[in-house]
């Protein structure tokens, strides 16, 4: 298709979209084409998680100078669409070069914070307890999500994202309220460490996607961020789990992925979830523990 031709129909698309009331839009290709023709403060929340430049299938080159340059690109236009009060949550790992770490929440938050309409509001560290066994550092086994909000005016439902007390039965030891119970009855806010289990072989979720963050991670910013009916969007679509979080939490989806094979997982994904034959980690099962008789919590003789 001829290039005008192509922007010309993601155009219409995109605005049939917004002003439409379909659940879930994803253009295959260049998430900066959408984000060229997108309107100014159209977009109540964006969770999403960027190429790392780290040598993965889908990474244009292992240099962080290239992640810099795209997220000067990115920076603008992502504040621009963001509607005020709304959000944008980026999650981000390490990028290694030459056995050096730089984690790139640091980089990230080096462009973004140049937006003055962004205003960081948490760094959330996401702990998981399996990954790569590094044999010359520490083995990495969290990531971050930067959550920044536009505006002061933003919103922030801890309602819906409130975790059990630790201690249900704690009372107040002291001042006017001594004696009655402290904690607030429909649990305590989630705080900005979230163990939540990443998507390795074993987990529900795994699709033939290199990368993708557990469902259950975007849910928990979805919940929280946006209000039933809002437009999620992930510019960096991947298997949509951003999509997926944002459907099972009455949201709608739009996306941008620009790898043809990930499109098609992503389809399939939102085919099963309609089949309800999708299978997703709920964000409060418990994280599995061997108890002492299982065989792989028993130490074989030469660990003795
Ligand atoms: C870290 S992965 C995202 C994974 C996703 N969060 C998930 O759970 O499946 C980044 C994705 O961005 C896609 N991508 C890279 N550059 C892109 C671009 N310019 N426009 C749209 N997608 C792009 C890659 O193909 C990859 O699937």
């Amino acid at each position: 298709m001829d290039p005008l031709e192509a922007f010309a129909l993601l155009k219409h698309k995109l605005a049939e979209f917004l002003a439409g009331d379909s659940e879930w839009l994803i253009h295959r290709g260049d998430c900066h084409d959408v984000l060229a023709e997108l309107p100014n403060g159209v977009i109540p929340l964006t969770v999403s998680s960027p190429p790392y430049f780290i040598g993965k299938s889908y990474d244009r080159s292992k240099k962080l100078a290239d992640f810099q340059r795209e997220h000067q690109l990115l920076a603008p236009q992502l504040s621009r669409i963001t509607r005020d009060g709304g959000s944008l949550c980026w999650q981000v790992g390490n990028h290694v070069e030459e056995n050096a770490v730089t984690p790139l929440d640091f980089a990230a938050h080096e462009i973004f914070s140049k937006e003055p309409d962004l205003t960081l509001r948490n760094r959330i560290i996401w702990h998981f307890g399996h990954g790569v066994h590094a044999t010359r550092r520490f083995s990495g086994r969290h990531e971050a999500v930067l959550w920044y909000s536009k505006g002061d005016d933003y919103l922030f439902n801890l309602d819906p994202v409130r975790v059990p007390q630790k201690y249900p039965g704690k009372r107040h030891y002291k001042g006017p309220k001594q004696g009655q119970y402290s904690g607030h009855p429909a649990g305590k806010n989630p705080s900005d460490v979230w163990e939540i289990p990443n998507v390795n072989a074993n987990h529900v979720e795994k699709t033939a996607h290199p990368c993708q963050f557990p469902v259950a991670l975007a849910e928990r910013l979805i919940l929280a961020l946006s209000e039933p009916g809002d437009i999620i969007f992930d510019p960096f679509t991947g298997s949509a789990s951003t999509g997926i979080a944002a459907l099972r939490t009455g949201r709608r989806f739009l996306g941008a992925e620009v790898c043809e094979s990930y499109c098609t997982i992503a389809d399939a994904r939102y085919a099963d979830y309609r089949t309800k034959a999708l299978k997703v980690r709920p964000l409060d099962k418990e994280i599995w523990a061997p108890s002492a008789t299982d065989a792989v919590a028993r130490k074989p003789a030469h660990f003795l």
